[in-house]
């Protein structure tokens, strides 16, 4: 949620931070601004999209060797100029950017509003500039010290970066909760909430932990935390390429992002599974053998698409490890007073890594003491920071708010634990290992393959495209598959869509069902393949138009739907791998043929790093 971006240097800064920006766009872009300092500072910033905000500063001067900028998805106060940020004091000293929430805000703001402030927005932010700079006046402190105790007072999450023109040769930047990145250049420093607007000046990067304060000069940065003890950073070096932050030819990132699936399954796999010996390698849970031998129970917890990838890996992890597995909802998890031991092992899934409730639930759990491991793709994001252990996606960065290959990458690397819990745990022969490894080998073809549909998909999308409701369905694993389906088509076309067990049908959802709606079914041939065939039945028998998703080669199905869509023929665990292809395909079509906004759906953001 709300992306930021930092210079400080002896480039310019404008072109630096308006192109962090549009890299972190899909974090939010209901509003855009920037401040630069040239002898005072300079404050730009609209309401819309970054473009909308480089508009509107065409022709202002844009000089200055220090800048900041942010992308906002709007929590307190609407989308508006004055609510844009940076957020300055009320003596315009300092200005501020903030990402994540100020949960005092309200008591912060009536006290100094006794005292005379006069806010200019209805942002939790400027409150926070405005406490820095009243306890400036009322105690005398320099403006390191001042930030340090404003950010003693204030309860919630934030990522901060703090001009002022007092002392123009530096920026302050502190973190709780919300990411912070600090590339190091020479002679020059580059801040950001993710690496993506860094990684073309510098591969140094230092992640700044939680209650740590970065001052930040041309020549010289020193962290502290949050209680002033210096602290000696660790630079990481990147492993992100600029072309993966390009569409590379295509219409839209989501586009890039689904045909980059079989490229991101295979890396996901590579050096992980030996199908010839049938062994399953995941270094970085391996310490944890001895537990996944004697784990009682696994809880997953998660939000979105990674909740959905969460489904697939029950099946899977019951199936094959025999482990008993619950999904949770992290939102919920955290809330309730859940049963947690030392024995149960936590299977954390982000994408972003950065999911506020995903790493409440984590906090939570670890509390309690069980194990946690994260199933992450970001790489040093802040979840994998904060579990015992965990196993990255690889699927590379993605940049379209709705989730494609993050998803397959996730149900890759839940499959491949399943494999290995069942490899410990002597649940699985070797011969099926070598038999379903083997298999799982030939998925990134297949969704090749798979991918193959896509123009046939376009003629269905086409036929549907005006449809104001839709129902996905699916039994066992294309359950969780229905769901993300649905997931896709509300999210970016704004068509209400629901998913359900097929089963689930008949205590419902039937009554919905007429000659304009249309339903998807993943209807391949495996163990459900009859009952799913009734299910399909029995819309037809109410005129529903059905549109199924069929493993090559049917005619049973073929005879009954009414538009069918082929993926290959696979074992049935790695169906949830190719039916989510075309289901991906149909929601972009859709959209696009609608006039959405694929790439940034209205009210969404890539990370939801507020609850
Ligand atoms: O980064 P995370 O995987 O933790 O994000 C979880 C959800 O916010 C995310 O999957 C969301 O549902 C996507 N927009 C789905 O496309």
């Amino acid at each position: 949620m709300c992306g930021i971006v930092g210079y400080i240097g002896y480039r310019d800064a404008y072109p630096i931070v308006i192109k962090g920006l549009h890299r972190l766009e899909y974090r939010g872009y209901d509003s855009a601004g920037v401040a630069l300092i040239d002898k005072d500072i300079k404050v730009y910033k609209k309401a819309g999209k970054v473009s909308d905000l480089e508009e509107f500063a065409k022709g202002v001067n844009l000089h200055g060797t220090i800048g900041m900028g942010h992308t906002r998805w709007a929590t307190h106060g609407a989308p508006s100029d004055r609510n844009s940020h940076p957020h300055s004091s009320g003596d315009r000293r300092l200005t501020i950017i903030h990402n994540g929430i100020i949960e005092n805000y309200a008591v912060i703001k009536e006290t100094l509003l006794a005292k005379g402030h006069i806010f200019l927005s209805d942002t939790d932010t400027e409150v926070l500039i405005h406490l820095v700079e009243d306890i400036q006046k009322e105690t005398g402190l320099d403006l390191r010290e001042a930030v340090r105790v404003a950010l003693n007072k204030v309860v919630g999450a934030y990522a901060i970066v703090i001009m002022s023109s007092d002392d123009p040769d530096q920026l302050i930047a502190a973190r709780k909760g919300s990411p912070l990145v600090i590339g190091v250049g020479e002679g020059e420093y580059f801040i950001a909430s993710d690496a993506t607007p860094i990684v073309e000046y510098t591969k140094n990067v230092i992640y700044l932990n939680d209650n740590e304060i970065a001052y930040i000069r041309r020549n010289d940065l020193l962290i502290k935390n949050i209680d002033n003890t210096v602290q000696t950073p660790y630079i990481h070096e990147l492993d992100l390429k600029l072309e993966m932050l390009e569409k590379g030819g295509y219409d839209h990132f989501m586009l890039k992002e689904i045909y980059e699936q079989p490229r991101s399954i295979r890396d996901c796999m590579r050096g992980r599974i030996y199908p010839k010996i049938g062994k399953v390698q995941l270094g970085g849970i391996k310490e944890y053998t001895e537990k996944l031998k004697n784990v009682d129970r696994i809880i997953i917890v998660a939000c979105g698409t990674s909740w959905h990838a969460g489904l697939v890996g029950e099946y899977l992890i019951e199936e094959y490890a025999r482990v008993p597995v619950e999904v949770e909802y992290a939102s919920e998890f955290r809330y309730r007073n859940p049963i947690i031991t030392e024995k149960d092992l936590v299977i954390a899934i982000s994408q972003s890594g950065e999911t506020a409730d995903t790493m409440a639930a984590i906090e939570l759990a670890k509390e309690k003491g069980a194990t946690i491991f994260g199933v992450c793709n970001v790489v040093g994001a802040s979840i994998p920071r904060i579990t015992h252990a965990g196993v990255y996606t690889h699927a590379g960065p993605e940049i379209g708010v709705a989730s494609t290959k993050a998803f397959t990458a996730q149900v890759t690397v839940l499959t491949l634990i399943a494999f290995y819990i069942a490899q410990q745990r002597g649940t699985i022969t070797q011969s099926k290992l070598i038999e379903l490894l083997t298999e799982l080998n030939e998925i990134p073809e297949l969704v090749e393959k798979a991918l193959g549909s896509n123009e046939h998909v376009q003629q269905i999308a086409e036929k549907f495209k005006d449809s104001r409701n839709c129902l996905f369905l699916g039994r066992g694993s294309s359950f969780p598959v229905a769901l993300e389906g649905a997931l896709k088509l509300k999210e970016i076309s704004y068509i209400h869509a629901e998913g359900y067990p097929a089963a689930e049908m008949k205590h419902g959802p039937i009554a919905l069902i007429d000659e304009e709606m249309p339903v998807v079914f993943i209807a391949t041939k495996h163990s459900s393949y009859e009952k799913v065939i009734s299910n399909i039945q029995e819309v037809k028998a109410r005129k529903g138009k059905v549109i199924a998703i069929v493993t090559e080669g049917d005619t049973d199905v073929k005879a009954m739907a009414d538009y069918v869509v082929e993926i290959p023929q696979t074992d049935e665990a790695f169906v949830p791998l190719l039916a989510t292809i075309p289901l991906q395909l149909i929601s972009y079509h859709i959209a696009v043929m609608r006039g959405c906004n694929v790439d940034q759906p209205r009210n969404l953001a890539k990370s939801v790093t507020v609850e």
